[in-house]
């Protein structure tokens, strides 16, 4: 009855968790900052509404807002025209729109498995096959060159990356980014570069796949999880011109422009105070440290290096969908790593975009179910 481009994916299974949980569960299983957004940026937005900028702006987005996306590029070393960025409603959009564009029915898609749950949806809905690339634990959860070169067959249409990683904090390496990026020249695919945790980082610089010489890297971004602003919907992609173009015809027709007020909102949090960010960062790594001592005598854990998640095996029988369940019905919730791909299997998603509190309070209720 329905297309099968819907029919075959399914939802999320992070949702999941929240419906078991029980009320005043803790919830480690959010994927946002539990930040507000900075005062100065609501206070833009509030400013172009009373100014009424409420209308359709360009399709790419206002002029200014992609200028100053050109610009905080250009601290990683990328320095794109107007032609090659266009602002969408979230990295999430941007993906999509990046998919349309290159990915024809049967090409194949690599995606990093476990990694964040739209590659595959998203892959599927331009027609696209999925091919999971398999991220180890001992390679401390980062994609390595050689995984992706034994996957590439003529059919490889695109390779997926993501540095910091969602869900398990890696950070790749320059040399592994131009890794891919040599086979991505080598065998003609393309990549999508996620970074939306680009400033969420604990250790060391970003570096962007999109800095290294190459026409076939699309970077998507978003204001959502550096600004604490995932509601707003602004997202964004940097690619050579063609490859904008084809999205921007995608993004026309479904979406015409991302959110005016969110723009102007956008446009203040890239080119104001980077306080927050500093701050927000100094917290999250606090947290994080909380975390690994918390975990040292129940789990195996990679340190991550970025975003605010870490993905620990527990020493126990259960299946990960089932140690979520109990968890869940404990009063925690946590994502199964299996909703981030079978290689997932066996690990758990435990956010730290939560209070010291809160976390120190689920980590007494983990550790009794834990030794039971
Ligand atoms: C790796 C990754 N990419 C993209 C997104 C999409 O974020 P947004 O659409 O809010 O920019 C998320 C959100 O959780 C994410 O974790």
């Amino acid at each position: 009855m329905w297309a099968e481009r819907t029919s075959h994916i399914s939802l999320s299974g992070i949702r999941e968790m929240f419906a078991l949980a029980k009320p005043n569960a803790i919830n480690l299983g959010l994927g946002q900052p539990d930040f507000d957004t900075p005062a100065h940026i609501k206070e833009a937005a509030k400013e172009a509404l009373d100014a009424g900028f409420t209308g359709y702006t360009p399709n790419r987005g206002f002029p200014e807002l992609i200028d100053a996306i050109a610009h905080y590029y250009g601290q990683y070393g990328i320095h794109a025209n107007q032609e090659q960025i266009i602002c969408t409603s979230g990295g999430s959009e941007a993906l999509h729109l990046a998919f349309e564009a290159l990915v024809n029915p049967g090409d194949e898609v690599i995606i990093p498995d476990p990694g964040f749950v739209a590659y595959s949806p998203l892959t599927r809905v331009a027609g696209g096959i999925p091919v999971s690339a398999q991220i180890k634990a001992d390679d401390d959860f980062r994609l390595q060159p050689s995984t992706v070169a034994d996957l590439i067959t003529h059919k490889t249409k695109v390779l997926v990356i993501n540095s910091p990683a969602n869900p398990t904090g890696a950070v790749q390496r320059y040399d592994e980014l131009r890794g891919f990026v040599e086979l991505a020249n080598d065998h003609n695919f393309y990549i999508i570069s996620d970074e939306v945790y680009d400033r969420i980082l604990y250790t060391g610089e970003h570096v962007s796949a999109g800095s290294i010489d190459s026409d076939r890297v699309i970077v998507v971004n978003s204001v959502s999880k550096t600004y604490a602003m995932t509601g707003w919907r602004l997202g964004y992609a940097i690619a050579p011109d063609t490859i904008v173009e084809e999205m921007l015809k995608v993004h026309q027709y479904i979406q015409a422009c991302a959110p005016s007020i969110s723009q102007k909102a956008a446009y203040a949090a890239l080119n104001g105070t980077q306080e927050s960010v500093r701050s927000m960062v100094e917290e999250f790594m606090t947290r994080r440290n909380a975390m690994m001592e918390h975990l040292k005598e129940i789990a195996e854990c990679v340190t991550p290096e970025g975003a605010f998640y870490v993905f620990p095996r527990f020493f126990t029988s259960d299946t990960s969908l089932d140690l979520t369940k109990k968890l869940a019905q404990e009063g925690v919730i946590v994502v199964a790593g299996s909703a981030f791909g079978r290689f997932g299997e066996g690990h758990i998603r435990i956010s730290f975009a939560a209070s010291q509190q809160a976390i120190d309070r689920a980590f007494q209720i983990i550790k009794k179910l834990i030794s039971m």
